[in-house]
C-alpha cells in the first residue's frame, strides 16, 4: 500500500506557484488577487477560509477575506460581489459554501463574474467544463487528478466509482475521470447494493460526508481509494469518509485524512487564481 501524500505534493506545487508569482510580478508589477467571502460563522468554513488566506499570502498573492454576519441580506451580499467584479486588482472571487438558509445559492453564484469564478461553480463555467472546454475546474476534483498523476495512476480504461453526487465534488469528479477515459459510475446514499457497486471499482473516490462510512467491505483488493471526507468524530478529531486503518490493508494507494485531498484543494484554487490573473493580463 502506498499512502498518497497530498500535503507534500501541495507544498511542492505551492512553492512552484510562489516562484511563478514572483516572476509575474517582476514582469508586469501585478500579483494575483484572491478574495474570499464568508457569510455567517460555520466553524468548518472558518477553518477552510483561514487556510485559504494563509496559503494565498504564502504564495505571494494579494488576499482578502470579507466576513459578513449570518443576518446579511442577499442584496447586501450581491452588492459585495458586484464591487469585487468591478475591481481590477482581484482576479478570483470565492463565496464560501454553504450559505445561510435564507440565501439563494444559485442566484449568488450566478452573480460572480465568470472570469473571476475560481471555484468553477458559475453555470457558464460548469457548462464549458461539461462540454469538454474547461476554463475553471472545481478545485477538489482538480486536486485529486493531480494526485493521481503524481503517483502515476492513469484512469484510462479503469472502472471508477464516485460515491457522492454534489456539484462541488461528485459530479465534476465524475466528469474529470470520464475525460481521462475511465468508465465511471456515480453512486450515492440511495444506491442499492452500494458495497457491491463500490467493490467493482479500480479507483474509488468517496465524498459522502459520513465518518468512516467506507469499510473494507466496499473495497476490492488493489483498488486506489481517494477520501474527500472531513468529519469530526466524538472526540472532535478530524476523520475521513473511509475507515483508513482497515481499508489500507486492501488498497494499492490511499489518501489519508488529514494530509490527503484537503491541501490539494487549496493548491488548485490558487493555481486557478493565478491562471485567471494571467488571462486578465492577456498572458495566457
Ligand atoms: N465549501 C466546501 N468546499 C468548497 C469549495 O470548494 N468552494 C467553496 N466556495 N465552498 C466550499
Amino acid at each position: 500500500m502506498t499512502r498518497m501524500d497530498g500535503k507534500a505534493l501541495a507544498a511542492k506545487l505551492q512553492e512552484q506557484l510562489a516562484e511563478k508569482t514572483v516572476a509575474l510580478k517582476e514582469q508586469v508589477g501585478i500579483e494575483p488577487g484572491l478574495v474570499v467571502i464568508l457569510v455567517g460563522d460555520d466553524p468548518a468554513s472558518q477553518v477552510y477560509v483561514r487556510n485559504k488566506e494563509r496559503s494565498a499570502l504564502a504564495a505571494g498573492f494579494r488576499s482578502e477575506v470579507v466576513r459578513l454576519k449570518a443576518s446579511t441580506t442577499q442584496e447586501e451580499l450581491l452588492a459585495v460581489i458586484a464591487h469585487y467584479n468591478q475591481a481590477a486588482e482581484w482576479h478570483g472571487i470565492l463565496v464560501q459554501l454553504p450559505l445561510p438558509a435564507h440565501m439563494d445559492e444559485e442566484a449568488v453564484l450566478l452573480a460572480i463574474d465568470p472570469s473571476k469564478d475560481v471555484d468553477g461553480f458559475h453555470p457558464m463555467n460548469m457548462g464549458k467544463f461539461w462540454s469538454g472546454h474547461p476554463v475553471m475546474i472545481p478545485s477538489t476534483p482538480a486536486g485529486i487528478m493531480e494526485l493521481l498523476r503524481e503517483y502515476g495512476i492513469d484512469p484510462a480504461g479503469k472502472k471508477a466509482v464516485m460515491i457522492g453526487r454534489s456539484n462541488i465534488v461528485g459530479k465534476p469528479m465524475a466528469q474529470l475521470l470520464l475525460d481521462a477515459n475511465a468508465t465511471v459510475t456515480i453512486a450515492h446514499s440511495r444506491t442499492e447494493n452500494l458495497e457491491q457497486v463500490a467493490r467493482e471499482a479500480d479507483i474509488l473516490v468517496v465524498a459522502i460526508g459520513s465518518g468512516h462510512f467506507v469499510t473494507k467491505d466496499f473495497v476490492k483488493q488493489g483498488a486506489v481509494v481517494i477520501d474527500v471526507g472531513m468529519n469530526r468524530d466524538e472526540n472532535g478529531k478530524l476523520i475521513g469518509d473511509v475507515a483508513y486503518d482497515e481499508v489500507k490493508e486492501l488498497a494499492s494507494y490511499i489518501t489519508p485524512v488529514p494530509g490527503g485531498v484537503g491541501p490539494m484543494t487549496i493548491t488548485m484554487l490558487l493555481e486557478q487564481t493565478y491562471q485567471a490573473c494571467k488571462r486578465f493580463l492577456d498572458l495566457g
